[in-house]
Parts: structure tokens; sequence; C-alpha cells
């Protein structure tokens, strides 16, 4: 327990007055992939912005690599290596590919320089001067992720990377975070399309209205369609 990247113990976090996450707990292990699912509404993206500072706990403990973050500026928490794939990607659409690479370098040494990111993602090379904005949606998904890599993460937070694209990009976009994995990147990954995020990830947990309903193995959900069914509702339970 103690030697996991990130633990998020007993997370409480509020918009207002309403109680959005209620007592969430989980760990993600140096390079493991951890799935956080549930339906629209559940608290995902509200769990990650608590990780990152954007959205502070009420209360609840978030440690990386053993020291304590809650309450820190987001800034303060990116800088210690937990890089940020934000649902709908977010990019600077004025600015081509390479200015938003340039832009998100922020000075923490490692492995992926811009060079690096282009390599691996030989598409973004392509477009390094086409503007974000002019980017299709899984283009965008692509930079969003080599924008995180810039900054040398060693936790990838990616929220939702399959949203409004089409499957076989879809595909290409799983096939880097697996590559990412094979390279060490722990990730905690966010998605409404269980089965598709289960394929990669080691754990998964569930959460439903504000609560984890499931924590356990990602392979055991993923052979359980039933189980996976009554989680997650009747959505999509495809791929
Ligand atoms: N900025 C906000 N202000 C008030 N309520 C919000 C805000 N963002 C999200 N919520 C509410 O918090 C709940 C969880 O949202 P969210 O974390 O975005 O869920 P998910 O990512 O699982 O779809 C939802 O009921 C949503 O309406
Ligand atoms: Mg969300």
């Amino acid at each position: 327990m103690s030697s996991a990247l990130l633990e998020v113990e007993n997370l409480n976090t509020n918009y207002g007055k309403i109680s959005i996450l209620r007592d969430v707990s989980l760990t993600v292990g140096a390079g493991e992939v951890v799935a956080l699912l549930g339906l629209n509404g559940a608290g995902k993206t509200t769990t990650l912005r608590s990780i990152l500072g954007l959205t502070p706990p009420r209360s609840g403990s978030i440690r990386f690599e053993g020291q304590e973050v809650a309450g820190r500026a987001p800034y303060q928490i990116a800088r210690l290596g937990v890089g940020y794939v934000p649902e709908g990607r977010r990019m600077f659409k004025d600015l081509t590919t390479i200015e938003n690479l340039q832009l998100a370098e922020n000075g923490r040494a490692g492995e992926w320089t811009i060079a690096r990111v282009l390599e691996h993602l030989p598409k973004l090379a392509e477009l390094r001067n086409r503007k974000a904005g002019r980017l299709s949606g899984g283009e965008q998904e692509m930079l969003a992720i080599g924008r995180a890599l810039v900054s040398n993460p060693r936790l990838l937070l990616v929220d939702e990377p399959s949203q409004g694209l089409g499957p076989l990009i879809v595909e290409e976009v799983y096939k880097i975070l697996g590559e990412l994995k094979a390279h060490g990147v722990a990730i905690l990954l966010v998605e409404q399309n269980a089965l598709l995020a289960l394929k990669i990830a080691d754990r998964a947990y569930v959460l439903d209205c504000c609560k984890l309903v499931y924590s356990g193995s990602a392979a055991d959900l993923r052979a359980d369609r039933e189980r996976v069914r009554t989680l997650m509702g009747l959505t999509e339970v495809t791929v």
C-alpha cells in the first residue's frame, strides 16, 4: 500500500453545498493502468480535478510518492509529475501543434522531449505546423496526450479519451496509451466505455453517485459482462 505512486484516501469533494464524492479511496501503483469507470455524472472528472488540486477536496488525503498534496496548488502538483489529458482536449486552438507542445514544456527533465514525443506520435510530426483548431478529434486527442508527455509525468490522468471519436481512431489512441504503459508511465484512465478501458487496465474502480461500488481486477470485471451491465447501467458495453 505505501509503495503506491498515488494514494487517495477518503476523498470528499463538494460543489458548493452539494456533496459529489464521498469517501473515495483509490491507489495507482508505479507503471500501473487503473480504470476509473462510471456513468455520466458519477463523479469521475471531479475525482481527477480533486487529485490535481483544480477542485480541492473538502477532506481526505492525496499522497503522491508518499507526499501529501491535498490542498496544494495545481501547478505544484503537476510539477511533482502528474500529467493531465482533460476531457474535451482543451488545447490552444489558434496555436499550431508544435506551439502547443512548446507551451507545455515545463522544465521537468526526463526522456520525453518534444522530439521524442514526435517520434512516438508521428502523426503529430506531420501536423506540426497545423493549428490545433484544424485538427480532427483523434488528432487533438493525440496532441493532448503529447502535451501531457512533454512534462515527463510519472502519472497521467486521462479523461474520456475515446469521447466523440470513431472506432478506428479510438483504437489508435488506445494503442498509444498501451505503449505509454509499456514505457512505465502509470495511467489513471477515466472512461464511460468500460470494456474498452478494461482491456488495457490492470485494476478498476467503478463510481456510482459519489461512492465506489467496485474495486478489483480489471480482467475479472471484464470477464463478467453481467456485472459490468449491472454496475454501469444499460450503457453500451460493446467493444
Ligand atoms: N462545476 C460544477 N458545479 C456544480 N456541479 C458540478 C460541476 N461539475 C460537475 N458537477 C456535478 O457533479 C457531478 C459529477 O460530475 P462529473 O465529475 O463531471 O461526472 P463524470 O465525469 O463522471 O461524468 C454531476 O452531478 C455534475 O452535474
Ligand atoms: Mg467527466
